[in-house]
């Protein structure tokens, strides 16, 4: 069946040409749906390609019940709604790369435009005047630039203000400054760069730490006659501010690509001031950057509905291949070390913690977190949890999570120990390594316990005396099932033990009540781990 793709927003015609030569995709574009067309055809979409006029709320995730993927062709998801999205496991993607390099020559542009008037000069013209000493501008080279953001816009501003023989002056709190070294420039605080640029453009998210970074309270510090270039996202500057600043005197010019409320409002105070040159949000709007990103976003799908890759998710892990080839077996046994522990729990999982040793703690191990959690809540929760959406039900659930690197202390090079504890205190735990890009399981309760976790497994603890494996064999025999695999373990001699068994087929829930019933038998677990 083909996988029914919904390209909701203006395209690249190149980009929707590749989707449409993917025999395994059927595509739906028609230049930009209106919302109520785009709901009609959502319950048939497996993948929804967007820019910035598609909104994703709830509203439109709970019309879209097959949905598997949002791209975004473009670096702004704040018209996603990502964590309803995660709740429901559907991926979200942006493509970030495409569009660096036009929007940081548009903040470059408008630097230039503010240093030479020249819209306004070109305004004048146009009106049949000839304004010569009313446009009188300024040289860039020897001013000072403070670059806020330094992130893949940033860094291509910064590059091109050091070609202009710019002083540049930076900030980016989440950049280690050896990782920066490179671009040299200085790195100063906040405070710095408002009080010391003629210039600040800035090229962060807005967040709560980046919203009103200029804002009524600190527009005193701003040198005076400061020119301010804003291609990130509305609200970084607070517009009310900027328009004090601009009335008076303290702001010298205004380049804004983006806006608090776009399009803008008819009656937006700043359209009343010739030195503040504002523009549609044209910072990638050239045909390079369409081009680029919609590559890149149609690429993104098709490596995602081809072999389950997932570039760029912002709500799902990335694991480079390299040591996706070592964690691979970590995943499949981590999911299902997480249902095997989490049937064994009588009550609901509280805590999880997971102790990565060896060789596997020196990679990223987030991704195996999440297979052991989407595993335990599978059993609850079926299919509807995934590898996107655990995380999110597990905090739901109040499930506290901890996870622990350390050195090995067995014979095994690298192992995962995982254990979970239940509201009443009761607490089991196992411990899994890989051998032969497999998982294998290797002891349980403490105990050394070896088998491979798959196919059916029927998990017996009970006394340990005679007769026991013979009792259960016995059992199994009337019922028809066969034993595949069979593996015992004890504490101490005439203490409890521990049977596994792969068997060939399910044991009914009365026949299993019943197993559980047989004398010495303490407690049994069938786990379906096919
Ligand atoms: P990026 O993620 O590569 O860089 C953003 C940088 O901001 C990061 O390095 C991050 O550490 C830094 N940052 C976050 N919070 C900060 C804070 N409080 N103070 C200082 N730095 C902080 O993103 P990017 O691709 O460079 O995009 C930057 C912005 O430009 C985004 O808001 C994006 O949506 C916007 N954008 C606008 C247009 C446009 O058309 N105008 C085009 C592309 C991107
Ligand atoms: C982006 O976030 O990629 C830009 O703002 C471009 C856009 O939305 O058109």
């Amino acid at each position: 069946m083909k996988h029914c793709i919904i390209v909701a927003d203006k395209f690249d015609p190149e980009g929707v040409s590749r989707l449409q030569a993917r025999p395994e995709l059927e595509v739906l574009y028609e230049g930009g749906y209106k919302r109520d067309r785009l709901l009609e055809l959502l319950p048939r979409a497996s993948g929804l390609i967007i820019r910035s006029a598609t909104k994703v709320d709830a509203a439109l995730l709970e019309k879209a019940p097959q949905l598997k993927i949002v791209i975004r062709a473009g670096v702004g998801v704040d018209n996603i709604d990502i964590m309803e999205a995660s709740r429901r496991g559907v991926i979200v993607m942006n493509s970030p790369g495409g569009n660096s390099v036009s929007t940081a020559e548009q903040a470059i542009a408008l630097m230039f435009a503010l240093a030479r008037n020249t819209p306004q000069a070109n305004a004048s013209m146009k009106q049949g005047k000839w304004e010569k000493s009313k446009f009188v501008g300024l040289e860039l080279t020897g001013k000072t630039i403070g670059v806020i953001g330094l992130g893949r816009i940033g860094k291509e501003v910064v590059r091109r203000a050091r070609g202009l023989q710019m002083n540049v002056l930076g900030f980016d709190p989440y950049i280690p400054p050896a990782n920066l070294s490179h671009l040299e420039i200085d790195l100063v605080s906040v405070e710095e760069i408002l009080r010391n640029s003629d210039f600040i453009t800035v090229h962060t998210p807005l967040t709560d730490a980046t919203r009103d970074l200029i804002n009524k309270d600190n527009l005193s510090i701003l040198k005076d006659g400061v020119r301010l270039i804003n291609c990130a996202r509305g609200g970084i500057y607070n517009e009310d501010a900027l328009l004090t600043g601009v009335q008076s005197g303290k702001i010298g010019g205004l380049a804004l690509d983006v806006f608090t409320e776009e399009p803008i409002p008819a009656d937006f105070p700043l359209l009343a001031f010739d030195n503040c040159i504002l523009t549609p949000h044209l910072g990638a709007s050239t045909g390079d950057a369409e081009f680029a990103v919609a590559l890149e976003s149609v690429d993104q799908l098709i490596e995602y509905f081809q072999n389950g890759v997932a570039r760029n998710a912002l709500n799902f892990p990335t694991v480079d291949p390299e040591a996706m080839d070592f964690l691979k077996p970590y995943f499949s046994g981590g999911e299902k070390a997480g249902r095997i522990l989490a049937n064994f729990l009588k009550g609901g999982v509280q805590s999880i913690h997971i102790d990565y040793c060896g060789e596997i703690a020196e990679y990223m191990t987030q991704p195996v977190t999440t297979a052991i959690l989407s595993g335990a809540l599978s059993v609850a929760m079926g299919d509807e949890v995934n590898y996107v959406n655990a995380p999110v039900f597990a905090r739901d659930r109040g499930i506290q999570v901890s996870e622990n690197k350390r050195v090995s202390e067995s014979g095994f090079s690298s192992y995962v120990h995982v254990s979970f504890s239940a509201a009443d205190g009761q607490k089991t735990h196992l411990q899994y390594t890989a051998v032969h890009r497999e998982p294998l399981v290797v002891s349980m309760q403490g105990l050394p316990l070896e088998f491979k976790p798959e196919g059916i497994m029927l998990l017996v603890t009970n006394r340990d005396v005679p007769r026991v494996v013979g009792t259960l064999g016995n059992y199994l025999g009337d019922l028809n099932i066969n034993i595949a695999h069979l593996e015992l373990s004890r504490d101490d001699k005439g203490g409890t033990a521990y049977c596994m068994m792969t068997i060939d087929e399910l044991v009914n829930p009365e026949a299993l009540a019943r197993l559980r019933s047989l004398d010495n038998i303490l407690g049994a677990v069938q786990v379906d781990l096919r």
